[in-house]
């Protein structure tokens, strides 16, 4: 199994993924990467860490019939969801810091909230750039620190009395210098930073239950228990959750404001 750590070993967690967070949480953000980078009709694309792949069927609208979409992620799981969702974009089981394509293969290269979890940060923009054209765009995205989204904050402090000591690999690439530096290293061009920031609503609270299964994967504690304990351990915290998130509720369900940094670049 490929899933990362913050799903909890839960089978189900890609398709609660694409049907509870993609829509309010990752497709805002995602409409805003494709933006900025100017996918246009024709072009070669490919999207790293494409997750359930929102990012590669935006691009793919763009692209049109003469363009060719890509999505990679290293977890089979979450491409399968990808694969159900949409059929007629190519998915590709890898690794970002060996990227399985030639020099040059591609227009844009996009890269949605994945960077951050990534051991090997650097490796994977080396290859990012590498299979770039001469001229090609670079879009790259990832949250800002936890202490800059105050309801994570929140969420994550009710995650800590019960957990303990919690590493959210979310927020672990959030300052923005360091995110244009290390392209810039890379040998990108025209790096440009963008802070974006929505209000991402939810019509049900299942966000709740999804970050608490989230802080107990990355916490230190999670990992020495069993599924059972885990299981509890999540109980717990949704459930004070939801008292911490009463500032944040509308209606049935939540909105908070979330902000991305994004990164533009080019070959
Ligand atoms: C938060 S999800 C983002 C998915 C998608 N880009 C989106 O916006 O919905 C992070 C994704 O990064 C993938 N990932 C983590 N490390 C990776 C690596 N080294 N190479 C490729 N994908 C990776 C995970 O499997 C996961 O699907």
């Amino acid at each position: 199994m490929t899933l990362p750590a913050y799903a909890l070993n839960a089978q189900s967690f890609p398709e609660r993924y694409e049907q509870a967070l993609v829509q309010p949480l990752f497709r805002p953000f995602a409409e805003a990467l494709v933006e900025q980078v100017g996918v246009a009709a024709g072009q070669r694309i490919l999207d790293v860490a494409c997750g359930t792949g929102i990012v590669a069927r935006l691009a793919a609208e763009r692209a049109g019939s003469t363009g060719r979409v890509v999505g990679l992620d290293v977890s089979r799981e979450m491409l399968a969801v990808a694969a159900r969702v949409a059929p007629n974009v190519e998915w590709r089981d890898g690794t970002a810091a060996a990227l399985p394509f030639g020099d040059g293969e591609f227009d844009a290269v996009l890269c949605h909230q994945g960077l951050q979890f990534f051991p090997d940060r650097a490796a994977a923009m080396h290859e990012m750039r590498r299979v770039l054209t001469a001229g090609g765009r670079l879009g790259v995205a990832t949250w800002v620190p936890l202490e800059d989204v105050p309801f994570f904050r929140d969420m994550h402090r009710v995650g800590e009395r019960h957990a303990g000591p919690i590493s959210d690999q979310r927020h672990a690439f959030g300052d923005g210098d360091a995110l244009g530096a290390l392209l810039g290293s890379a040998g990108f061009r025209n790096v440009r930073i963008a802070r974006v920031t929505r209000t991402v609503t939810f019509e049900n609270r299942d966000i709740l239950q999804l970050n608490a299964m989230a802080l107990v994967g990355m916490s230190t504690a999670g990992k020495s228990k069993s599924d059972n304990e885990r299981a509890a351990l999540v109980d717990l915290i949704t459930r004070d959750s939801a008292e911490a998130a009463k500032g944040y509720t509308v209606g049935e369900g939540l909105a908070f404001a979330l902000t991305s940094n994004i990164a533009t670049a080019e070959v």
